[in-house]
């Protein structure tokens, strides 16, 4: 049994919900841990003693820490939509889930770089449930934010209408970040993990499934697992997946994340699942140790958001990974401007990696109003994109 460990507000509080209402599915102790709106990993304000959450010097780094090559990929392939669409007036960016900023910074000065007549009609939405996010993002977006109406934050996916977004729907590392349900084989059958709270400490144990919606994703996968097999649901991923489709008019949605199809995600040899933590750089399997102060997350089900997108008329465009993403959108040219034997250069090499970040991260686009698109960062797609291709193109 691992010992307790964390912020004690944030231990008090989960423990209070657990003894007042028994034990919580993993997924209701994963979103206090991460969201509690005072004392969650991402809601709090990292104080003196705390590190920065994400970053070089915090618990884990992505992309944009690494280098801005992905940022100005997605704004050249944003300018090549904007054309394909006939310029819509404004073209809209939404970015939900943007962490510090950075993405969008480099989006933004990438634009700017390359066709001032696109910036011009560029409207950048950034979505985020963070407050200490929100703030970093403000900070990091500062030079933006004199032109009026360039760029601004709506609270949550409600704050969009329906039908209202025409250009692009971005996010990065945000769909691992939502809070998965945990299940396991036990004695033939399929169960779920909860939490408990007994002598001071977080303790799992299983207890039946906590919704008839797990029951359908599992009749859905189809998949036959041997005992003790153990692996994660994301629910939310396709609550989320539905309601960004409600709100694209017309465009492209890019996702990326790590993750597989649900065959690859779901084969016999991933019997532990894929939930992490991380902590300083480091990961660990212990959601119990450090709650509220290290990182949680598991590897997304690119297969469900596709099938969750097509029901909602949101078609696949393709599925591809951060490297071949990368090279369709001729990152190959940007790289060849860096200096040679730069750290510059090693960190753009850093994310396309084919066995690192290039791999591990993938890109799913989706598109809707658009007949038979054929975007620069689909141009190299890995065998497995076709495994993901549900129902029409069109
Ligand atoms: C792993 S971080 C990734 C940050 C950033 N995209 C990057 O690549 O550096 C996940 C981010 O998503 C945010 N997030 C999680 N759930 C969210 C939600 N439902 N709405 C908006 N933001 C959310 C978190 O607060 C955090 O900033």
């Amino acid at each position: 049994m691992s010992v307790t460990t964390g912020h004690p507000q944030l231990v008090a509080a989960i423990a209070s919900e657990i003894t007042s209402s028994g034990p919580i599915p993993f997924a209701r102790f994963m979103e206090l841990a991460l969201y509690h709106p005072r004392f969650g990993y991402y809601m709090r304000q990292p104080d003196a003693a705390d590190q920065e959450r994400i970053g070089w010097s915090g618990d884990f780094y992505t992309s944009s820490d690494v280098h801005p090559i992905l940022g100005e990929a997605l704004a050249k392939q944003a300018i090549q939509i904007d054309a394909m669409m006939g310029s819509p007036e404004p073209f809209t960016v939404v970015e939900m889930g943007s962490g510090k900023g950075l993405l969008a910074q480099h989006f933004l000065s990438a634009c700017q770089r390359e066709s001032n007549v696109f910036c011009q009609r560029l409207r950048y939405v950034l979505i985020e449930r963070s407050p200490a996010m929100r703030e970093l993002q403000r900070r990091n977006l500062d030079p933006w934010l004199s032109r009026p109406g360039l760029v601004t934050w709506v609270e949550g996916l409600d704050g969009l209408a329906p039908d209202s977004v025409s250009g692009l729907f971005l996010s990065n590392e945000l769909v691992d970040a939502f809070p998965v349900h945990r299940i396991q084989v036990t004695a033939g059958r399929t169960e779920e993990l909860y939490v408990d709270y007994r002598e001071g400490r977080f303790v799992e144990c299983l207890r039946p499934l906590s919704t008839t919606r797990l029951d359908q994703y599992l009749q859905k996968l189809g998949s036959t697992w041997p005992e003790g097999y153990r692996t994660e649901v994301n629910l939310q991923a396709m609550d989320w997946m539905e309601q960004v489709a409600q709100r694209i008019d017309r465009g492209f949605v890019v996702t990326i994340d790590y993750g597989h199809t649900a065959q690859d995600l779901y084969g016999p040899e991933r019997r532990n699942g894929t939930f992490l933590c991380y902590f300083q750089q480091l990961t660990n399997e212990d959601p119990f140790m450090r709650v509220g102060e290290q990182d949680m997350t598991a590897h997304v089900d690119f297969s469900c958001l596709a099938a969750a997108g097509e029901e909602q008329g949101l078609h696949v465009t393709g599925f591809t990974n951060q490297m071949s993403f990368l090279m369709g959108l001729g990152v190959e040219d940007m790289i060849g401007e860096l200096e040679p034997e730069s750290q510059e250069l090693r960190a753009a090499i850093h994310l396309l990696k084919p066995d690192g970040m290039g791999s591990t991260f993938k890109v799913l686009i989706q598109h809707k109003g658009i007949r038979y698109p054929e975007l620069d960062g689909l141009k190299f797609k890995p065998f497995f994109g076709s495994a993901l291709a549900v129902g029409a193109t069109g």
